[in-house]
Parts: structure tokens; C-alpha cells; sequence
């Protein structure tokens, strides 16, 4: 199946850079929120992303500033921000990136249902839900997948292409396409929760979110031990503020309760999510962010 024209649900953390990556693959992609001031934030970061990566183009002298400008407003000009879904009858490819909750992605799905036509793919960026729970509401199960990317969407390569109960090898087949199509590497993962990547990161993180819990030990310091040792080149606090705390800890949380005490739920964190204080989005994490 070719992508003619895609979509993007949700303009969060995630949103606007994968429309992003979406355009810079020469493909027309719609960007969708509930309000036009979440659709101009994550414009605002398709932009800031697409000028960092064609200036970078420049000092290589890849490009004259000139073919810069030109591909900036190409790149630009192929995402369209919208609050509506008038514009998705004619889409191919749909990826839902709302918040991490069940009850809102069924009722994105169930709108996605009815207002895209019916050989469309609905994929969604989830970081652990059940991609059969989520395709249950809709009348196309078979044409339902998970397509998680990781953040910074515009920068990490790897796709988990994850195949539901009743996801059709047709489907799975054309994600990784699209996929590949976008620049990216897909990774056919089994359905289970926190797939295969964020059972990995979370397992790790809670040994150090255990850590900081029980001994109080400044975030700072156990980000920049970590970093200095050349472990990570990001420290899981830090991480967890950009990734946005309110999604960090619903993965956590998720971890915690299908897999038990191995997974550890930062109680620091889930204070700073309960005081409003989400990360790099909300201004305030376990750092300040002018
Ligand atoms: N943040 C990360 O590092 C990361 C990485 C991989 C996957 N994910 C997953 O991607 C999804 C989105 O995460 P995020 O961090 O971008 O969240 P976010 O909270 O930053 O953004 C979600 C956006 O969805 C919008 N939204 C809510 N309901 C909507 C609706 N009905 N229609 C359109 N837009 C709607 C919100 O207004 C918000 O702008 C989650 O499932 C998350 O688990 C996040």
C-alpha cells in the first residue's frame, strides 16, 4: 500500500515531531489536536526541527542557505494543523499519539472509524497499552497496529511495529513499509506491556528510581554520574522530563501492574505529576526549564 497522504492524533511531546518526520519523507501529513493552540505548539516544534536539521546542512555545506530556505517551507508546507476531521477522508495512514489512557484513545479510534475511509491503517504510538483493546473499538481490528517511536522522534530510528490479536500480516507488512519509508527501522515486536524497548528502559530506571527514593540522592548528580560514565547519553531523570512525567510514570505504573515489585514506581515522580508538574512541557520537573 503506497502513502499518499497521513495524519497525526495528538500534537503533544510526540506529535508534531513525528509529523515532522512524516513531511521530511516528501509525504503530505494532517496534525491533528483539540485545540489550535496545541496544533500551533507542535507546528512550532515541526519547525524548530526541520530549521536545526537544514542548518546543520549548511555548516556541512550540503546546502547553500538559499536550498535551506527553500526545503524548510517545502517541509513545512506539507503539514497542515487542523482541529477537525473534516480533511481525513482521503488519508492512508494514521498515527494516534494522544495521552496514555485507554479511554481516550478508544474514543480517538472510534472518531478515526468513522471519519477515515476504510482501507486506512490506524496506527497507534502507544508505550505499552494493549493495541487489541484499542483496535476493539473499531469495525477494521485487522487494520489496527502499534507504530511506537521514541523520543525524539525526529532523531531515533526505531519503530516497534506491534501486531494485535487481529492485526493482518497485510497491515504489519505495510507499517514497516511506511515505516521505511519515513527513514526509520522497524521492529516487529509480540503484543505485551511496555513491548520490548520500555521493558527494557523501565527495568533499568527502576533499579535507579528505587535508589534515588531510598537514599533522597540528587537527581542531578545520579543523571550526570551516569552520563560522565558514559552509560546513557541522557540520565533517566532528565529523560523522564523530556518524555513528559505525566507519560513517564503511566508507564511505570502500567509496568508495575503487569510484571510486580520488580518494576518500581518513583514516588518522587508521581508527586511532581500530582502537583502539575509534568517536565520540559509543564515548565517544571525534577528540573526547572525557563
Ligand atoms: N513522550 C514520550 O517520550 C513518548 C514516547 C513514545 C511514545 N509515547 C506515547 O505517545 C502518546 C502521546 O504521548 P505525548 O508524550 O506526545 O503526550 P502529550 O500529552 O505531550 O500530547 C498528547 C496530545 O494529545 C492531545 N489530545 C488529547 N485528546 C485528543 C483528541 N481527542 N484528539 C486530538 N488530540 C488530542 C492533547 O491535547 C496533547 O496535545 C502516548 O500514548 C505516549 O505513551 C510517548
Amino acid at each position: 500500500m503506497f502513502v499518499f497522504k497521513a495524519a497525526v492524533v495528538g500534537a503533544g511531546v510526540m506529535g508534531g515531531e513525528i509529523a515532522q518526520v512524516i513531511a521530511s519523507a516528501d509525504i503530505p501529513v494532517l496534525l491533528k489536536d483539540v485545540k489550535q493552540e496545541f496544533v500551533d505548539k507542535g507546528l512550532e516544534k515541526a519547525r524548530e526541527v526541520t530549521e536545526s536539521q537544514a542548518g546543520k546542512l549548511v555548516k556541512r555545506e550540503k546546502l547553500t542557505q538559499e536550498q535551506a530556505d527553500a526545503q524548510i517551507e517545502h517541509t513545512l508546507g506539507l503539514i497542515t494543523g487542523t482541529t477537525e476531521y473534516g480533511d481525513f477522508g482521503d488519508v492512508d495512514f494514521v498515527i494516534e499519539a494522544v495521552p496514555e489512557k485507554m479511554a481516550i484513545k478508544h474514543q480517538v479510534f472510534a472518531d478515526l472509524d468513522a471519519a477515515t475511509p476504510g482501507h486506512a491503517i490506524l496506527a497507534s504510538n502507544t508505550s505499552g497499552l494493549s493495541i487489541t483493546e484499542i483496535a476493539d473499538i473499531t469495525n477494521r481490528p485487522d487494520k489496527v497496529v502499534g507504530f511506537h517511536f521514541f523520543w525524539p522522534a525526529s532523531y531515533m530510528r526505531l519503530i516497534e511495529v506491534i501486531e494485535g490479536e487481529e492485526t493482518s500480516h497485510e497491515t504489519v507488512q505495510a507499517a514497516a513499509n511506511f515505516a521505511q519509508a519515513i527513514r526509520k527501522m522497524p521492529v516487529r515486536c509480540a503484543e505485551c506491556p511496555g513491548f520490548v524497548v520500555n521493558r527494557i528502559l523501565a527495568s533499568t530506571a527502576s533499579e535507579i528510581w528505587r535508589y534515588q527514593d531510598e537514599t533522597g540522592t540528587d537527581v542531578e548528580e545520579i543523571d550526570r554520574a551516569l552520563t560522565e560514565a558514559k552509560l546513557v547519553p541522557m540520565g533517566p531523570f532528565l529523560l523522564a522530563d523530556n518524555s513528559g512525567l505525566d507519560t513517564a510514570l503511566k508507564v511505570a505504573q502500567d509496568m508495575r501492574e503487569a510484571y510486580g515489585d520488580r518494576f518500581y514506581v518513583h514516588q518522587g515522580m508521581e508527586e511532581l505529576v500530582e502537583q502539575g508538574n509534568l517536565g520540559r512541557k509543564s515548565g517544571k520537573g525534577f528540573y526547572e526549564y525557563s
